[in-house]
């Protein structure tokens, strides 16, 4: 019963979008934190802000814009979801992965997700840009309660390759073409909303992760179960290693997208343009 609850919201806010939008494009990209500048890069667009959205949930957070922009980049559809719904917002898992149920009704097939992280790694400096090759879930969350409270199979349970092997080579070769650094390695994601002590950096270097932040696992795990194909990249915004310089971690972590914003959008549209040509 909720989770048919849960679905005709999903439902409602996916026939607004559809309304007003028209069709959808198959390629969406969840805009991380401080990386708002990417959208100016779209053109023909039409922009839906998250509180306008039936059932939407809109995000609490500094640096995140909280619409859905969708239009055209260098002529390929593209739908863009500035500022996602956070585990520690505390809205719960449902209400966080509400946009990837969403893309989901509308047939998005392929969504790339970006986010805010910092760097584990001391091959990583703020102001790089990294590939997820995989990721390390530390949040001890079901992702898939929705479907579970409907009783529905889950149509990727058991898979271990969440990010697409296809679309990472599609990323690596858009760097290089691009003259951008890509690097690549390890996310792993916490609840936050808390940065993390030096103890557990140092228990997540540990671990092998190269990165940490508090998106992206969830919508991930979510994307693949609903069939779409995912692609990850991480902005390092700041040095999780390093201590910073008596600021605010999050400021620090908006302060820094300004290094990357230029790289981080040719790179986006390197991806973009590619991507077509393997769909
Ligand atoms: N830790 C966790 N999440 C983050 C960080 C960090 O240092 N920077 C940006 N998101």
């Amino acid at each position: 019963m909720m989770y048919n609850n849960f679905l005709s919201e999903v439902k409602a806010a996916a026939d607004f979008i559809r309304g007003k939008a028209g069709s959808f494009p198959q390629t969406a990209i969840v805009i991380g934190s401080g990386l708002g500048a990417f959208l100016n890069s779209v053109s023909a667009s039409i922009s839906l802000n998250y509180s306008d959205i039936p059932c939407f949930p809109a995000s609490t957070v500094a640096g995140h814009k909280g619409a859905l922009v969708i239009g055209l980049l260098e002529g390929r559809p593209l739908a863009l979801w500035a500022g996602r719904k956070h585990l520690y917002e505390g809205a719960g898992v449902n209400q966080s992965l509400f946009s990837v149920y969403v893309m989901a009704e509308l047939g998005v097939k392929i969504l790339i997700l970006t986010n805010a992280a910092g760097g584990v790694s001391n091959l990583l400096q703020a102001g790089d840009l990294m590939l997820i090759a995989d990721h390390i879930n530390l949040m001890f969350k079901n992702f898939q309660a929705a479907a579970q409270a409907g009783g529905k199979p889950c149509g990727v349970a058991g898979e271990r390759q969440i990010y697409d092997a296809q679309l990472q080579q599609v990323a690596r070769d858009a760097a290089l073409r691009e003259g951008i650094v890509l690097k690549e390695g390890i996310y792993l994601a916490t609840c936050g909303p808390n940065y993390e002590t030096k103890a557990e950096i140092q228990f997540m270097k540990f671990l092998g992760a190269d990165a940490v932040g508090m998106s992206t696992a969830p919508e991930a795990l979510m994307a693949r179960q609903l069939g779409m194909r995912v692609l990850g990249i991480s902005f390092i915004s700041n040095s999780a290693v390093l201590p910073s310089d008596g600021k605010t971690a999050h400021e620090e972590v908006l302060a820094n997208a300004r290094l990357v914003e230029v790289k981080f959008s040719k790179l986006m549209t390197g991806i973009v343009k590619e991507i077509v040509s393997i769909t």
